[in-house]
């Protein structure tokens, strides 16, 4: 068996020699080394991918996001010049919109090229610890430890952490990276994660990390289980408002969340009445067409959608059937646009 390092030892990051040859040996016999970022040197695909990874599994990721969005938008400059409805129309469905606008963002800062440099790229919006560190391994091969969900659940096995503290499992991940392979390592690590040492049916017998884990004997304990956090339901009703000449109402969100997506007027559940721009609407003439759910991080909205002639209100912020098509929404107006027949509704994000 091999002997542990001792701490200090692995502060410093040596004693580790023996796993890295193993992790890099099973990686290279089970790594999932066919993903398109990791057989890619640009830099912007593999921000790209990682910038997408940070809230959606990698199954979605690559059946219907990644090549899409990069065959749209091929290069960083490619991005900052697009208009921000198309940025967020590819980006429809994935969910947590601020991705693409931070996206869009940085692209229009640092069109001529990423920088390769952990604190450069922690200061892109939206990049945090974890991203600058991906990128920085993976399109800059710099010696820097990753530590998304599943890395993270490694570590606290590897290591015995019931309740982890942030800064103390980065200092665990830089002590145990394998500063000569960065971008091996991480990459292994993060397949370790989720196709091993996985959150309900860890397979510690065939584990890379068996002879370094602590925590192999009770896996089931590292992490200690969080208490699912109740999210609550927002009820809300959604108006729809259809002119005479067959147009809708829709207008570009605001507000941070869902910042930029087209969305129809919208009131909270109880409002008899509704003004937009100089016409206001009773509920009583609205005609009910159905329910919409949609799961959000921190709350669940439950509205009820109901359609209102509006007559001879229109200009800006109506369209009609095509237009409204190809605004970019999120789930929520789309499951709308399913009851009013215009597409298809369903689907996450
Ligand atoms: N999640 C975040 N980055 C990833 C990567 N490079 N491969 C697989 N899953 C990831």
């Amino acid at each position: 068996m091999q002997a542990k390092p001792s701490a200090a030892a692995a502060r410093r990051g040596e004693g580790y020699a023996a796993f890295h040859r193993l992790l890099l040996a099973w990686y290279n016999r089970y790594g999932r080394k066919d993903l398109p970022w990791r057989n890619t040197r640009d830099a912007y695909a593999i921000y790209l991918s990682e910038v997408m990874l940070q809230q959606t599994q990698v199954k979605t990721v690559l059946e219907r996001f990644y090549v899409p969005f990069l065959t749209r938008f091929p290069s960083l400059r490619a991005l900052a010049e697009a208009p921000q409805d198309e940025v967020l129309s590819a980006w429809q469905g994935l969910g947590y919109y601020s991705r693409a606008l931070n996206l869009h963002k940085a692209a229009k800062a640092s069109a001529a090229g990423l920088p390769a440099d952990v604190e450069a790229l922690r200061a892109l919006p939206g990049v945090g610890k974890n991203t600058a560190h991906a990128v920085a391994a993976f399109a800059f091969h710099q010696p820097v430890a990753v530590m998304e969900a599943n890395v993270r659940r490694v570590l606290c096995r590897i290591f015995a952490i019931s309740k982890p503290v942030e800064a103390d499992l980065w200092e665990k991940a830089a002590a145990l990276l394998d500063a000569s392979h960065p971008f091996d390592y991480n990459q292994a690590m993060m397949d370790v994660g989720a196709t091993v040492c996985t959150k309900r049916a860890p397979a510690c017998a065939i584990c890379p990390a068996q002879a370094i884990c602590r925590g192999k004997d009770a896996p089931e304990l590292y992490p200690a289980a969080k208490m699912a956090k109740k999210v609550p339901v927002r009820r809300e009703t959604i108006w729809v408002l259809r002119n005479e000449a067959g147009e809708f109402y829709a207008a570009a969100r605001a507000s941070r969340f869902l910042g930029g997506l087209y969305q129809f007027a919208q009131s909270d559940a109880e409002a008899t009445g509704l003004r937009v721009g100089k016409h206001h609407f009773a509920r009583a003439h609205g005609k009910t067409l159905g329910v919409v759910r949609q799961q959000y991080s921190h709350f669940t909205l439950e509205a009820d959608v109901m359609l209102l002639e509006a007559g001879k209100a229109g200009g800006k912020d109506w369209y009609g059937p095509r237009a409204l098509l190809g605004l970019p929404m999120s789930m929520a107006e789309k499951k709308v646009m399913g009851l009013l027949g215009l597409s298809g509704g369903g689907g996450d994000g």
